[in-house]
């Protein structure tokens, strides 16, 4: 029988439109369950929407709207996107679906009926943004987790006998993997041994929720409400026997994947009601850290929020996939910006992964009619081919465990050293030179070569899939391999590609971002701003392709025109980057060793502030090679490398999305 994996994010409040510190959440989650499904796991992934209490009702009054249209409004686009995002969710709960709310009610009838409810008078502090019982706190006082004035409570409350379990949640902390990260444990357990006070579970002073069983006046509190999706999702309770079987099955939770602000719900509240109900624990909660833009917690209240709509739609759903489980180091608080974002799809998608398959598969293409070739035996083999297998191999086991850690921005990081380690081994082996030549042991190389790339390539693919799902799965189809969802990940392992498997057809998966994508999102970001509720828009994937390789010998101005003959004067060529390295002294200047085919010539360029020189390695370029010789700082340069030049003087250097051989010229 297969192991069963269930994993839940916590259901979003229905109070604000989705933003991307909601996608993080169901991003990371999306991402294991996919990892999951493919290691043979029976898995359910589960998220939902929270749609009571009193913070709902009154942001429905303030739309002037009923609770239950406005839930049904901002539930809804939450799943429009979670669809759009590629998010594979098994079922999707709300807690104002008739399944959970009888469910709900019977898990508070069997928590009193074992003794642990009792009516009891609450004065206190109430806040109604945290929906957090504040003990302690005086009329007027902030509330310690969001800072807004909390509501004095008076009323004649159902409590829940919270401090019966004291003991026995420390006990349960004992286990180490119960709450990760380790810093979320010491809170959680310090909190804990400070002394526990019963809870009030329910309020009488407004009606929108679930009614405590036997008497509506009272509706239950929304965190007991809430929490409680996670089993009536799977059938507690229900009055179906399969549903219940479902139950059996996937109870209790793998993981819980949770924000920081809300720890204390999960780790303490909710296993004592499931301690008190006679159920079994979580196995794992996961505590991820925040999202920040412009400094603070992206949240509603703040006004700071980036719409997950604006992303997908200049760059698409892996883009902003990857960036925020790459960038944000798990656990901790992560900065986004829009710079970032173009900044990493540029490099690890477009120019990383992207350029590895589109290099690789169309020189198998081009060298061997599309059919993946037959690597060579010992004779012809290099120590080269063995490292780069050695660091496949090395890189499955590192990627694996960092996974298992929830270490995602660990375990992309090893997947593309791979990719480096691939760029780097391709650039030193020159398949381009060895297809010129028609000897029997070039072509036997040039197999060799092209077979370890896509044998590198295909792993990385199959590492990459749940995090980027669609370009990898395009990359798949393009390898011959066939539907990626296929892939037993647990098999994964160095030399299983087909010998013979014939390419499909192949195009770029990313095309590169230039700066207008930035100024885009930024622009549809400002259009949200001032108007209250987002409209997701009509384009569906535009994604911005790269500017045009611009001569800047031409005139500029536009009655200055030139002759096709004066253009033919102008020699650009394709060249690859062999050295680069900074010039003394000199901020903006690069040296450049260029291989244009015919020679290899020095060159400066004025990029420096724009280019690391270790990314320029191994990267194509254009080149004036025609220009006259010039001396800059003391060396002489043989041409001009080029770029566009962005209205702040930024240079974006000219490539190409296919595969061209050196030396070729442009016209
Ligand atoms: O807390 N960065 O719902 P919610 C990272 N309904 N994550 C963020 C974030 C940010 N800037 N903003 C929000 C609730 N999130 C309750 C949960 S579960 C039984 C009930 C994450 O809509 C947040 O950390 O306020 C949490 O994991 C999720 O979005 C839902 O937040
Ligand atoms: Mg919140």
């Amino acid at each position: 029988m297969s192991r069963k994996f269930y994993i839940t994010t916590p259901i979003y409040y229905v109070n604000a439109h989705p933003h991307i510190g909601h996608a993080y959440t169901t991003i990371a989650c999306d991402t294991i369950a996919r990892r999951q499904r493919l290691l043979g796991a029976e898995t359910f992934f589960l998220t939902g929407t929270d749609e009571h209490g009193q913070k709902i009702e009154r942001a429905a009054q303030a739309a002037g709207k009923t609770p239950q249209q406005y839930a049904d409004e901002i539930s809804s686009e939450f799943r429009r996107l979670w669809k759009r995002m590629g998010i594979s969710n098994d079922d999707f709960i709300r807690t104002t679906e008739d399944r959970h709310k009888k469910r709900v009610q019977e898990l508070f009838r069997q928590i009193r009926d074992r003794g642990y409810i009792y009516k009891g008078t609450y004065t206190g502090q109430y806040c109604v943004s945290d929906e957090l019982y504040v003990d302690g706190a005086q009329p007027g006082d902030p509330c310690p987790t969001c800072g807004r004035i909390t509501e004095t409570v008076h009323e004649e409350n159902y409590f829940f006998k919270l401090s019966a379990f004291q003991e026995k949640l420390l006990e349960l902390y004992a286990n180490p993997d119960f709450i990760r990260p380790e810093t979320r444990r010491n809170e959680v357990i310090s909190f804990v041994r400070s002394g526990l006070r019963d809870l009030s579970i329910s309020r009488s002073t407004f009606s929108w929720g679930i009614p405590v069983p036997d008497d509506p006046n009272h509706v239950i509190y929304v965190w007991l409400d809430a929490l409680a999706n996670y089993i009536t999702a799977i059938g507690y309770a229900s009055s179906h026997a399969a549903a219940r079987q479902a139950f059996k099955k996937f109870w209790p939770a793998d993981v819980h994947m949770i924000g920081k602000e809300i720890v204390r719900f999960h780790c303490v509240y909710w296993p004592a009601f499931l301690m008190a109900a006679g159920l079994p624990m979580p196995k794992t909660i996961v505590a991820h850290g925040w999202l920040l833009f412009e400094e603070s917690k992206m949240s509603k209240s703040r006004g700071n929020i980036v719409h997950p709509e604006t992303i997908l739609d200049v760059l698409g759903a892996d883009a902003l996939r990857y960036f925020l489980l790459r960038e944000v180091v798990f656990g901790q608080d992560g900065s986004f910006s829009f710079d970032a974002l173009v900044q990493r799809y540029n490099s690890d998608l477009a120019n990383g992964l992207g350029n590895l398959a589109s290099r690789t598969l169309t020189m198998i293409n081009r060298y061997f009619k599309g059919e993946v070739p037959y690597p060579s035996h010992a004779a012809s083999r290099t120590a080269a081919d063995d490292a780069i297998a050695e660091t496949a191999r090395k890189t499955i086991r590192e990627f694996d465990s960092l996974f298992e850690q929830f270490q995602f921005s660990r375990a992309l990081e090893a997947a593309w050293a791979l990719v480096a380690a691939v760029d780097k081994y391709i650039v030193e082996n020159e398949p381009w030179a060895l297809g010129d030549k028609d000897d029997e042991e070039s072509r036997s190389r040039l197999a060799t070569v092209l077979y370890t790339a896509a044998e590198a390539l295909r792993i990385v693919t199959a590492l990459a899939h749940p995090v980027i799902p669609d370009a990898t799965a395009k990359i798949w189809a393009q390898m011959g391999l066939g539907d990626i969802q296929k892939l037993a990940l647990s098999e994964l392992a160095w030399g299983q590609l087909p010998l013979s498997t014939k390419l499909g057809e192949i195009h770029p998966v990313f095309p590169r971002a230039d700066k207008s994508a930035i100024e885009r999102m930024q622009k549809m970001e400002e259009g949200q701003r001032s108007s209250p509720t987002h409209e997701p828009s009509a384009a569906t994937s535009a994604t911005s392709l790269p500017p045009a390789a611009a001569a800047p010998a031409l005139p500029s101005a536009a009655d200055q025109k030139i002759s096709i003959d004066d253009f033919a004067k102008i020699e650009l060529r394709v060249g690859l980057v062999k050295v680069a390295e900074r010039v003394p002294k000199s901020d903006k200047l690069l040296r450049l060793e260029v291989d244009i085919g015919t020679d290899v010539r020095q060159v400066l360029a004025g990029i420096a502030e724009a280019y690391a020189p270790e990314t320029l390695v191994g990267r194509k370029v254009v080149i004036v090679s025609n220009l006259a010789p010039r001396k800059l700082r003391g060396f002489e340069s043989n041409g001009m490398i080029v770029a566009a030049s962005l209205d702040d003087g930024k240079p974006v250097l000219a490539g190409f999305l296919e595969e061209v051989p050196v030396g070729a010229r442009l016209k």
